[in-house]
């Protein structure tokens, strides 16, 4: 594992973008693993500017999601497709429908969830997985259980993830209880992975992930056993004009 601290959040996202960036320029077909939530933000918006200065191009790349909530469509402003075109997709060159995200409104949310595993089986897995982590340790939304589970699924969030998601709603009341989530089987599958994490409040879950037991209490501690990890942290919270 790789880990880098950088003094500000945009120095964190910038080496991130970097990272990505450098994958499509070797790999134009690359197949990138991508994350929602407040810290990929800064991400995305320097893969933007790179598009637009012609220095990267995503015209051959495919996407996959991590995760998506149960019962939110692509037209509701909380769902994670809805961030995804809002933030990037709708600002570079990739045809959308080279991007994946869990359908929430699917009828059958288990089906879509078996649906999922076989398209990303087809692209033969994800060559790039970005990921945050959340404070309580899930990754996408694997969130913190017994064992851990290999493939795509539906979840029940956790009090502290809905309490923490609860910032993006009206209210409490309105965060989904449900999701759909790639499970740790295609995260670990993924050839490189990039974990991101800023603010005070993840310290401490970022050192317990990657230096303490490897436990399903703590999902991103399965990350331990991937050969390769670049961990980026920044101590400096979200600034205020890049926070959704
Ligand atoms: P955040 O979420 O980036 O909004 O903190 C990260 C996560 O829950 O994975």
């Amino acid at each position: 594992m790789t880990y880098i601290e950088t003094k500000t959040y945009d120095q964190m996202a910038k080496k991130a973008a970097n990272l990505l960036s450098a994958q499509v320029l070797t790999k134009p077909h690359s197949v990138l693993g991508l994350a929602t939530g407040s810290t990929p933000l800064g991400v995305y918006r320097w893969l933007i500017r790179w598009y637009q200065k012609d220095d990267v191009d995503f015209s051959q790349a495919t996407t996959v999601n991590l995760d998506e909530y149960v019962g939110l469509g692509e037209q509701d402003p909380q769902s994670y497709r809805y961030y995804m075109n809002t933030h990037f997709f709708d600002h570079i060159n990739i045809p959308k429908e080279r991007t994946l995200v869990p359908c929430g409104t699917a009828a059958d949310p288990e089906a879509e969830c078996r649906a999922y595993d076989r398209r990303i089986e087809a692209l033969l897995g994800i060559d790039l997985q970005l990921l945050g982590i959340g404070r309580n340790g899930h990754i996408g939304f694997n969130e913190p259980a017994d064992v851990f589970i290999k493939n795509t699924h539906v979840v029940t969030l956790s009090d502290s993830t809905v309490t923490a998601n609860a910032r993006f709603f009206d209210s409490p009341d309105d965060v989904p209880r449900r999701a759909i989530t790639l499970g740790m089987g295609s995260i670990l599958q993924a050839r490189k992975i990039v974990l991101v994490a800023n603010g005070a409040a993840k310290r401490d879950i970022v050192r317990e992930a990657f230096t303490g037991p490897i436990t399903p209490r703590v999902p991103a501690s399965l990350l331990q056993l991937h050969p390769d990890v670049t961990v980026l942290y920044s101590e400096e919270e979200t600034p205020q004009e890049v926070s959704v």
